[in-house]
């Protein structure tokens, strides 16, 4: 879908008029006959523009019939770019409704972020995960599919055209990754998400370097390659570059497991549902890369995406099994299930090893734990430098994308060290599992600025925000933009 932006409005198609509380629309947008109603329903208080009241099927009989809805925004006094962009997204369900293909939109004067905020809403709640009906269901998705919402408004001139192209580049970013992190794994393999990694980058013009199995080996990435023995294709480790200024690198890495089934030790059948969703920390990477691209943002970034599955097969890592790292540091495996931070132990010393970031950032589907501890909509937030929490608690802030920031203790530190190896990956405990991954990776970071991201349960969602469906959200392509932009 696209948004037009309009000064005037198109007699043919509905019409939505979004009004805050008491608000009067303007007649130079609307034409004398649509105002005239207007005026009258807000005037004679039967439409009052209270939050989310709606007024619709309303018929403009004096031309030709017209769909008019109304709908009331609230006191503009309670307005933030939150709530922007959660009205955006009520909106365009509303407008949906009207099963057109092309609706009007006016909307009141926003201030630039809010106006951002609201584009990305209407777009992020146009998103429809069902892409593989067929038959009735597809016909009716594809009946209810907007192409065209025109924004009405008095001007607009080229900062508010700047933030519209904005928020259609985020958004069509964000559900891009959002069907990327849904694909069934039958569909996304380790070489189909390679592949399309490949494309990305050559389509953005993104530097890329692939790692793949005889690769590993020779560098000794040995947490990766334990975790891809079960698998039948080889493990990757896909490394892009965006060199938008010339200094320190940021790294980003993302968990890139196309499916988690445990391994030997296997998930119960229900826990293995929507297993597909542990490679949304990589689909991340990817997702900010494009954008690094798409939003010319001047800065030094690397991406870094350990990717394969986590199967079982003849060949797959046992627990006891004795894993020795890229780091050099030893592992004793006492659930194969713990496999997020056995692969991303190798990336992060890596990029430490390789890019002496000034910052290295990841995100990981990485535990259960922080879902049990913060829900769909919060993620676990932990790190070594207090600057750079702060700056993504700032970020997070900034684009609803919420995070909590949990500690790693002496205790969790102490709890992950084995009793033949270094390093245990799992706990003898079984409390405070988010904390004890982190403080797990923690040891391959060295004196790096880090910071971890668990978005286990903000990645998938069963309680969708109003700019989500149940599903995969996109949740961290916003706040990671929003933080590189504003370093
Ligand atoms: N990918 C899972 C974590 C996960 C669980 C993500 C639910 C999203 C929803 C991870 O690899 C895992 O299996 N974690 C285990 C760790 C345990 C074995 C220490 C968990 O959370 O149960
Ligand atoms: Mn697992
Ligand atoms: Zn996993």
């Amino acid at each position: 879908m696209i948004i037009k932006l309009q000064t005037k409005s198109d007699a043919n198609s509905p019409l939505i008029v979004a009004l805050f509380e008491g608000e009067a629309p303007e007649s130079s947008l609307l034409g004398k006959n649509t105002l005239d109603l207007v005026a009258a329903l807000t005037k004679s208080k039967v439409f009052s523009g209270k939050k989310d009241q709606i007024l619709n099927s309303v018929f403009d009989t004096k031309t030709k019939p017209r769909v008019i809805l109304l709908y009331g925004l609230g006191k503009e006094a309670d307005w933030n770019e939150k709530e922007a962009r959660n009205f955006g997204a009520k909106i365009i369900r509303a407008a949906k409704g009207v099963k057109e293909k092309t609706v009007d939109l006016r909307i009141p004067s926003l201030a630039q972020d809010d106006l951002q905020a609201f584009a990305e809403g209407i777009l992020l709640g146009d998103y429809n995960p069902a892409i593989y009906k067929t038959g009735e269901e597809q016909k009716k998705r594809e009946k209810e599919a907007l192409q065209t919402i025109s924004l009405l408004a008095k001007d607009w001139d080229h900062h508010q055209r700047e933030r519209i192209s904005r928020a259609q580049a985020l958004a069509e970013t964000i559900n891009d990754t959002r069907d990327l992190v849904n694909c069934g794994p039958n569909h996304l393999s380790i070489s189909a998400f390679v592949d399309e990694i490949r494309g990305a980058a050559k389509e953005h013009s993104i530097t890329i370097t692939d790692l793949d199995k005889k690769k590993l080996e020779k560098l000794g990435m040995g947490g990766l390659l334990a975790v891809n023995r079960g698998s039948e294709e080889s493990a990757h480790m896909v490394i892009l570059e965006h060199k938008g200024a010339k200094e320190e690198p940021l790294v980003i890495c993302g968990k890139g497991i196309v499916f988690d089934t445990g391994g030997i030790s296997l998930k119960p059948s229900n826990s293995m549902q929507d297993m597909q969703l542990d490679m949304a920390g990589a689909a991340v990477v990817l997702g900010v890369f494009k954008l690094l691209k798409k939003l010319d943002i001047k800065r030094h970034v690397i991406g870094i995406m350990p990717i394969t599955d986590n199967a079982v097969g003849p060949h797959s890592y046992r627990p006891s099994d004795i894993i020795s790292t890229y780091s050099g540091k030893t592992v004793e495996i006492a659930n194969t299930d713990a496999e997020g931070r056995m692969i991303l132990c190798d990336a992060l010393s890596y990029a430490v090893d390789k890019y002496k970031p000034k910052y290295l950032i990841d995100l990981a589907t990485l535990t259960g734990a922080c879902m049990v501890a913060l829900g769909y909509r919060t993620a676990g937030l932990f790190g070594t430098d207090q600057g750079l929490i702060e700056k993504i608690k700032t970020a997070a802030q900034r684009t609803d994308e919420a995070v909590c920031h949990l500690p790693i203790t002496e205790a969790d530190e102490k709890s992950i060290k084995g009793k033949l190896a270094d390093l245990t990956n799992l706990a003898d405990v079984p409390y405070g599992g988010a904390c004890r991954a982190a403080a797990f990776l923690k040891q391959f970071v060295g004196e790096t600025k880090w910071a971890h991201l668990d978005i286990a349960g903000t990645a998938f969602t069963k309680e969708p925000k109003d700019y989500e469906v149940n599903m995969a959200t996109g949740y961290g392509i916003r706040l990671l933009v929003d933080f590189l932009e504003n370093l």
